[in-house]
């Protein structure tokens, strides 16, 4: 629901930096997971106390518009950093249940892996990647990874390095390989629910994590399933945060919005892969999805738009 235009003076910051951009894609977060959906076109604007306002788009304290599909315009000049920040983050910031986006990232060497045959993946890329994740965790419903990830990084999964909620942790273990001593199963953080084959369902919880049966296409698990259960708690937004084997299961059953890919200027040699498909004989056949480059750091993050 739009408010009335407030009485307050509108603060209007003659300069929009990253630290409100962020706050405003918080807020816009927020307003997008509630029941009513946002209009096509409406403006946020900022008051004197520092709060952040829905109004229309033409309202006079307008600081910034938004329209359909993500597009943005300000009111005030924007710094390079805030202008990439709502770029790349706006599309995630929206998501709902008429818009739902799922997006996954994987960070890999110049020759395309991931982690060490060992599993040591930390880190592959620099500090600024690192925040990026945080920053797509704090954006999402739900972060989704695989039982391996789970067993090499034994990872939190949280929000640590912004502002901005936790999302759902959920995780891939078809066949309950993971025991409930992993901390993201011990730790009541977040909301944790762990994904599995319906027939290895023998309680409703592992840990304090909710267990949750969905069938198997032979040793694949139905992600179409996953989604629909997903959606029917309410989570809208997804983020797969890793590893290869779980991207790339998304991204053959054409179930990706964005695939982010950040390329670190390093050689492992060898190691665990970063995106696998099944064997093409002709170039032709491989993908070339739309995308866009974000300099991070020594890094660079390609945003691959998988859907128009
Ligand atoms: N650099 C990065 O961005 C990044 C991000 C995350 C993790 N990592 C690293 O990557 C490594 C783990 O990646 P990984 O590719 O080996 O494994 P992974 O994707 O973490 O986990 C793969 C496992 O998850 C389960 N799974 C996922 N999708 C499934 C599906 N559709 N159907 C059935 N099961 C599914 C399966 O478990 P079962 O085998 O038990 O059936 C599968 O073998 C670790 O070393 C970690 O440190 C790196």
């Amino acid at each position: 629901m739009i408010a009335p235009p407030h009485q307050d003076p509108p603060a209007s910051p003659s300069v929009l930096e990253p630290e409100l951009a962020w706050s405003l894609l918080l807020t816009l977060r927020t307003r997008a997971k509630a029941s009513e959906p946002l209009p096509d076109r409406f403006g946020l604007s900022l008051d004197n106390q520092g709060q952040i306002h829905l109004v229309p788009a033409n309202d006079h304290s307008t600081l910034l518009e938004i329209s359909g599909g993500g597009r943005w315009s300000a009111r005030a000049s924007v710094t390079p950093a805030a202008s990439e920040q709502l770029d790349l983050y706006l599309p995630l910031a929206l998501a709902s249940h008429t818009q739902p986006l799922t997006v996954a990232h994987l960070g890999q060497s110049l020759d395309g892996y991931i982690a060490t045959l060992t599993g040591a993946s930390r880190y592959v890329n620099g500090p600024e990647n690192l925040t990026h994740l945080h920053r797509m965790r704090a954006l999402s419903d739900a972060v989704v990874v695989g039982s391996h990830t789970v067993a090499c990084d034994n990872p939190q999964l949280t929000t640590r390095r912004v502002v901005g909620p936790n999302p759902v942790r959920v995780i891939l273990d078809p066949r309950r390989r993971l025991d409930a001593r992993w901390a993201l199963f011990q730790d009541p953080a977040a909301p944790t629910l762990l994904v599995c084959d319906e027939t290895r369902v023998d309680s409703a919880k592992w840990g304090h994590a909710d267990i949750l049966g969905v069938p198997c296409v032979g040793q694949r698990l139905d992600l179409q399933a996953v989604f629909v259960r997903l959606r029917a708690r309410g989570l809208f937004g997804i983020f797969v945060e890793g590893g290869g084997l779980t991207v790339s299961a998304f991204l053959e059953e054409k179930l990706l919005d964005r695939l982010q890919i950040t390329v670190a200027p390093f050689i492992m040699g060898s190691g665990r892969r970063s995106v696998t498909l099944p064997p093409i004989h002709d170039l032709a056949d491989g993908l070339r999805p739309p995308h866009r480059r974000y300099p991070m750091g020594e890094d660079v993050l390609f945003d691959c738009h998988l859907r128009p």
